[in-house]
């Protein structure tokens, strides 16, 4: 029996943080042993947004692989690729794009969001606006069963679910409907208590280590009403206690006890958090210590994931063509 296929993309925004490593591909890590699984980098979705400057974008993707490896990601066990390589994307969003009601793009919440947002960039467009569209073509063209996401793109995976309805229903039965898969969303703030966010400038990055990592962790908000070391805390507010939580599960208890009660100082019970993120990030700076002292790994993960997706994309578009009455070449 062949297994259920599982796919989900990343924007390449740059260097992954813990927060996209909980949330996201911690899971995909363990997803990938038992799923076919593909993971992409989405840089034309990142165009949407940010098509301006495109500078920064090779460096970019090339980080967001060095952290998926490091991360665990397995390029033998799970394909990895770039969005872009696959120009089927490209075709399937435009055929996408044919039979998609402008209603439906219009009311979706991202959009409705990001242009209430984001009014200082000019993201009126069509590109924008098709967003999910293209997302849509990202999973039905590998006909993935589940996405696995944060909370935040379901309504995309739902939109995908009514795309290849519409599709089926007008040209007769090709795509699944794919289900989300809900990355259970542990509750990791930035440093600062805020939603940990790279436009935040909060974040810790996967690959943060000795002298950045132990300033980023001194330097943590935490109850400010702790001024001097006996006065009792309150750990529910303060951020560095979100992530003993976490990363510290053993101690909790007793740090909550000892916080309270002026029992400790916060500089100790930063420190100690610093020795436990350094020992929870080790293993991951030592699969990306192996790619950084070999980059050429980096191109060849890419171009082993694009040749696996190549060859299905190839066959989804096919079957699309055929059931379209378009395949006239
Ligand atoms: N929109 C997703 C995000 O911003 C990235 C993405 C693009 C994606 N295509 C996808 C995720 C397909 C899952 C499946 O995070
Ligand atoms: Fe936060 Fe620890 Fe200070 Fe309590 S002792 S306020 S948990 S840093």
């Amino acid at each position: 029996m062949s297994r259920k296929v599982v796919l989900s993309g990343a924007r390449p925004t740059g260097a992954l943080h813990i927060g996209n490593y909980l949330g996201a591909v911690s899971n995909w890590v363990r997803l990938q042993d038992e799923y076919d699984c593909y993971f992409f980098i989405a840089d034309w979705h990142a165009l949407t947004t940010g098509y301006e400057d495109t500078s920064d974008y090779k460096a970019n993707i090339d980080e967001v692989v060095m952290d998926l490896y490091a991360a665990g990601l397995d390029p033998d066990k799970c394909c990895i690729f770039l969005q872009s390589a696959i120009k089927e994307h490209a075709e399937l969003h435009l055929l996408f794009s044919m039979i998609t009601p402008l209603p439906w793009l219009e009311r979706c919440p991202t959009y409705k969001d990001q242009l209430a947002q984001m009014d200082e960039k000019n993201i009126r467009t069509y590109g924008f606006l098709g967003y999910p569209c293209l997302q849509a073509a990202d999973i039905l063209i590998y006909k993935a069963d589940y996405v696995p996401v944060g909370e935040d793109q379901v309504p995309h995976v739902e939109m995908t679910r009514e795309i290849a309805r519409r599709f089926n229903f007008i040209f007769g039965p090709v795509f699944p409907e794919p289900e989300p898969l809900l990355t259970e969303s542990k509750v990791l703030p930035g440093l600062d208590g805020r939603k940990m966010s790279k436009s935040y400038g909060n974040t810790i990055a996967l690959r943060d280590k000795g002298e950045v990592l132990r300033k980023k962790v001194m330097d943590m908000v935490t109850d400010p009403a702790r001024i001097r070391k006996d006065d009792p805390g309150h750990p529910e507010i303060c951020p560095v206690f979100a992530y003993h939580r976490i990363f510290n599960k053993d101690e909790t208890g007793q740090i909550e006890a000892d916080c309270r009660a002026g029992a400790i100082g916060c500089v100790a019970c930063k420190k100690n958090l610093y020795n436990k993120l350094s020992a929870f990030l080790e293993p991951i700076h030592k699969r990306r210590g192996e790619i950084e002292a070999n980059p050429s790994m980096i191109r060849d993960i890419i171009e082993k994931g694009n040749c696996k997706a190549g060859k299905i994309v190839t066959e989804t578009m096919a079957e699309v063509r055929k059931a379209m009455k378009i395949d006239w070449e």
